[in-house]
């Protein structure tokens, strides 16, 4: 039986794209192995997103050509959007790689291994690139293969991650993703209620909804149209899910029916994950990001008054071309005013391809954008840890994912070991209990609280009293 080993970087998109690929290996006869050194083939599934991620892979593949060299049966794959960007140059710079395959045919994984044995020499199968047909042939060039799911290859059987929209069509100057995932695409409604349905079965209760740009989520089909807000109704409605949450969120999108919605749906989070990317108007235009901060703030405040216990989270670029250090200023404005829950903080990383690389200077040096991503994070952190620290002494509901990393590593049959989970806000939440209690809801009273976690113990006695949905 062929050995498999896979290393996954990137979005959530990679990661469910990786237990795809795996659960269609597996069916092939493939088991998977935790080292590349005991693996028949190994696979990258790889990001574009910024150079570091690109960079770390080269670096990967770097390593793994002595035992391919001393090994040549060895197949060496590398997927996702860093193969759709780069093909044939992978294997001009990496010339021992056997096969390198966008996110867009990933179906064909099996059947381009199968090939590499009869000896009939690398293999390339990637999508068309945004000019190289009609629309429509564009968009099926870059389909998913999404109904197939193995819960054995989550990092929980009890969560799941479910793609409902595919591709791109924002083109914000700096991103390389409507290159790499293609052309904005909602998958049809049916398809993701069965999805659904099939994941209830496995044993899963909670699924986070995924898309570039989610809440644009939309589907024609004749005279009818599904949007998200109904499309979170239908899935409202499959029993064995009960819990439901969505990312990545476009401002422009979130609209007054969608945050009502989430309102009146008791099984969706009050978990927003809503990127702003700058502070300032100027940057915002170059970036092309479709909204002013006006706009933002008059969403942010559409969240504050439909959802006045919602978690907003955001991104942020520093450093992105012609930030001024009065632009920045304005970015550090923006989270003292929302206080997002957690940002992502990056530094502008030059993405050939995209409308930012051929038009604007990447003027801002590079010991700037660190300073800048450091201050920027140290004003967030301490923001989270004040608003965490206002829930110790509340008692919140957890769906419980498994032991804590320190404890998986620990002793396996210790009673009492490190649980972690997670509230319907997407606090993660660290307390003492067993592995039983895992894929179970459970009541949690907090004692303390970090930048990132927040620590408590099960509580024990009945709180039914107490409202625990907007924690
Ligand atoms: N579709 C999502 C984000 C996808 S990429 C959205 O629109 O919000 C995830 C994050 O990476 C982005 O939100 C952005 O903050 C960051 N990012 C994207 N391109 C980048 C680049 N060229 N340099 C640095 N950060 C980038
Ligand atoms: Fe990239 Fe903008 Fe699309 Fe997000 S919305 S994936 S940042 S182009
Ligand atoms: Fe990276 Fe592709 Fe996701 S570029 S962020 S893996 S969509």
């Amino acid at each position: 039986m062929s050995k498999v080993f896979i290393h996954t970087v990137g979005c959530q998109m990679n990661v469910l794209d990786s237990e795809m690929v795996i659960a269609d290996l597996k069916r092939h006869g493939y088991t998977v192995v935790d080292s590349p050194t005991d693996a028949d083939c190994v696979l990258y599934n790889t990001c574009s997103v910024r150079e570091h991620a690109e960079d770390k892979i080269y670096s990967a593949l770097g390593k793994i050509r002595a035992a391919k060299e001393s090994d040549p049966s060895k197949m060496i794959g590398v997927m996702g959007c860093m193969a759709q960007k780069d093909q044939e140059t992978i294997f001009k710079r990496a010339p021992y790689v056997d096969m390198v395959v966008g996110p867009g045919q990933l179906h064909t994984i099996p059947e381009l291994l199968q090939r590499i044995g009869r000896g009939e020499g690398r293999q390339l199968a990637v999508s068309l690139s945004r000019t190289e047909g009609s629309q429509a042939t564009i968009a099926r060039s870059h389909e998913t293969f999404d109904p197939l799911r193995d819960p054995t290859m989550r990092p929980t059987p009890f969560q799941a991650y479910l793609r409902i929209q595919i591709g791109c069509d924002k083109f914000c100057t700096y991103c390389v993703v409507p290159n790499t995932r293609g052309p904005e695409q909602g998958r049809p409604p049916a398809q993701i209620l069965s999805e659904a349905r099939t994941l209830a079965e496995q044993g899963c209760r909670e699924i986070t909804l995924l898309g570039q740009t989610v809440n644009s989520y939309r589907y024609r089909d004749g005279d009818s149209t599904t949007d998200m807000s109904s499309l979170l109704e239908a899935l409202h409605e499959v029993d064995g899910i009960d819990r439901i949450k969505f990312v990545t969120n476009y401002p422009k999108d979130m609209t007054e029916r969608l945050l009502t919605t989430v309102r009146d749906l008791p099984k969706c989070s009050p978990y927003l994950h809503v990127p702003a990317q700058s502070g300032s108007d100027a940057v915002l235009k170059r970036m092309k990001r479709g909204y002013t901060i006006a706009d933002y703030m008059e969403m942010f405040e559409r969240i504050e008054r439909i959802l006045p216990e919602a978690a907003v989270s955001s991104d942020f670029i520093v450093g992105f071309c012609g930030e001024t250090e009065e632009d920045f200023q304005k970015s550090v404005a923006l989270i003292e005013r929302c206080r997002f829950k957690n940002s992502f903080i990056f530094q502008y990383s030059v993405r050939p391809g995209t409308q930012a690389s051929k038009r604007l200077e990447d003027d801002v040096p590079h010991d700037v954008k660190v300073r800048r991503n450091n201050e920027l994070l140290a004003v967030q952190d301490a923001i989270a840890k004040e608003d965490n620290k206002k829930l110790v002494g509340s008692v919140v509901e957890v769906l419980v994912e498994g032991p804590s990393k320190k404890a998986a590593k620990a002793d396996p049959d210790a009673n009492v070991v490190q649980m972690v989970g997670r509230t319907p806000c997407d606090r993660i939440v660290v307390f003492d209990g067993n592995r039983r209690q895992a894929g179970q809801f459970m009541k949690i009273a907090i004692d303390d609280a970090l930048v990132h976690t927040l620590i408590g113990r099960v509580q024990t006695v009945d709180v039914v009293s107490i409202d625990l949905a907007r924690s």
